[in-house]
Formats: C-alpha cells, structure tokens, sequence
C-alpha cells in the first residue's frame, strides 16, 4: 500500500489541513499567480522519496511510449486554414517530436495512481484554481500521462485544450528543454492573430521562461497562454508528470485527438458523442 501522504512535502505544503494558516498561504499565493500570468510553481512539492519514486515508474516504462516522431503541428494542434496566407499562424507548422507515456501504463497500485486519486489534492487544487470542484478526468489513456522529451526532441509552440494542466517535472533536460510560455496571448473571445504571429516571427518580448526543478508542481493557464518546450540539448530524456482534471465529471477526450496523440484509444472513446468541456469557440 502506497502511503501517497509521503510523496508530497506535507510540511511545507500542508494540502491535508485545509483549515491551517499555511494551507491558505499557499492557495492565495496560487491564486495571485495565476490570476497575473496563469502560471504558478510551487518548489519541492514531491518529497525526495515521492520525486525518485515517481521518477523510476517513468523510466520504467519509458519504452512503452508513443512517439509522433518529427511530426509537424501549427500552435492549434489542428488543420491549416487554406483561406489564409501562407505564414498565418493556422498555416506555420512546426515540429513536435516527443512521446508520452499513457495512463493505462500507470495503473492502480503505480506511485502516480495513487498521487493523482488522492482527494485531499484534487480539493486542494481546486482551490488554488477558484473551482467548485474538480473530478478525475475519465478518459482511460490520457487522464494522467508523463511527457517524455528525448535528446533532440521538442514540444513547439502551442495552446492546451484543457483550460489548465497540473504538472510536476520528474526529471529536467541537462541543457535546453526549457519552458517558455507568452501569459494571455488570446482571449476567451479573440485568437489574437497578430500577436501570435508575433511570437512565430522571432518576437520574445512577451515570452517567459520557467525555471524548473525536478520535484516541482506546475500549475498553468495553457488555454490562453502560448507555450513550448524548447529542444532537449542534454543527453538524458526530459520526464513530466501531467495530470487533467475536469470541472464535471464523465469527460473523456476526442477519439481523433486522443489517437493522434497518444496512438490508441478505447471503447470508451468510441462511444463518446459531440464535443465535451466547452466554454469557448476557440480553434482548439
Ligand atoms: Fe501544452
């Protein structure tokens, strides 16, 4: 029986006194951050023994993988727009080349399982993201996930689907392989074209970077929020714990997403019907 109560720095991040001073601490500050760049990290939230004991369950079955090896994808991970010129960001195409390791691998009884069922953390991350609440997100291959970034791979600019991501980087890139993102480069309402075009042309005026450390929490706005992993220079593989939760409960992903991205997908998908989780007519 895993004791996931050890995989989280408690002391430091008391999420199962929601009562405590430092609980609330915590939550305002998440809150502020996101509310003013829609990213917010907060350090050594694994333990030493959770960060290695995640970390190996990833090596493990690192070759388990999919890989969309050198595919090229525009910022919308969708189709280019043949109405639009040639260098419309729904027609710049970049490379994508890294995998992930689905959760179907990381099963009850798996260190990430049970970190990412435990209910005093989905409470506290609801919080922290102003949510009634949050609910495991149902779809069996994606729900939770580790991005793996091999030597030379990249993750090029994009916006997320899901209104948030909660990652937790397991283990860093030696060199590159870092996170950059632009705070609010569209609106709920707006692509905001030219601004996006902007960053695609070189512009880093508006561009962040993050630096990560292994055992860290990640929370990020990545709806709204342009963002990248830039190539892996090192020569040991970049690990990245994703977990997705949803806002109601029985959603699942996209068939043709979800096999596009991660290589397979299950009766659950088959039998999903229309569109889930919208608040927006975004491209995607
Ligand atoms: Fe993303």
């Amino acid at each position: 029986m895993t004791k996931v109560e050890n995989l989280i720095n408690l002391s430091k991040y008391p999420i199962n006194e929601p009562d405590s001073p430092q609980f609330k601490k915590v939550v305002n500050h998440v809150k502020n951050e996101l509310s003013q760049d829609g990213c917010s990290v907060l350090s050594d939230f694994l333990t030493d023994w959770g960060l290695e004991s995640i970390a190996n369950e990833a090596e493990q079955r690192k070759d388990q993988a999919y890989y969309s090896e050198s595919k090229l994808c525009n910022v919308y991970l969708a189709k280019g727009n043949p109405k639009e010129s040639k260098d419309h960001p729904q027609n710049v195409f970049m490379e994508r080349s890294n995998g992930f390791i689905t959760a179907d691998f990381l099963s009850e009884g798996t260190f990430s399982y049970s970190l990412y069922h435990w209910e005093p953390l989905r409470v506290f991350l609801a919080k922290c993201l102003s949510k009634q609440k949050l609910y495991i997100y149902e779809d069996p291959v994606s729900n939770m996930i580790v991005n793996v970034c091999k030597p030379g791979q990249t993750f090029n600019w994009h916006f997320d689907t899901n209104e948030f991501t909660i990652t937790y980087l397991l283990k860093g890139a030696k060199s590159g392989g870092c996170f950059e993102y632009v705070p609010n480069l569209r609106l709920k309402d707006d692509e905001c074209f030219d601004e996006v075009k902007k960053v695609l042309d070189g512009d880093r005026s508006r561009v962040k970077r993050l630096d990560l450390r292994s055992g860290d929490l990640q929370f990020f706005l990545g709806r709204y929020s342009l963002h990248r992993v830039t190539h892996n220079n090192g020569n040991t593989d970049r690990l990245l714990l994703i977990q997705s939760f949803t806002e109601a409960p029985g959603i699942v992903g996209s068939k043709e997403r979800v096999k596009d991205l991660y290589g397979k997908v299950t009766e659950v998908h088959n039998k999903r019907d229309g569109e889930q989780n919208r608040n927006d007519n975004l491209l995607d």
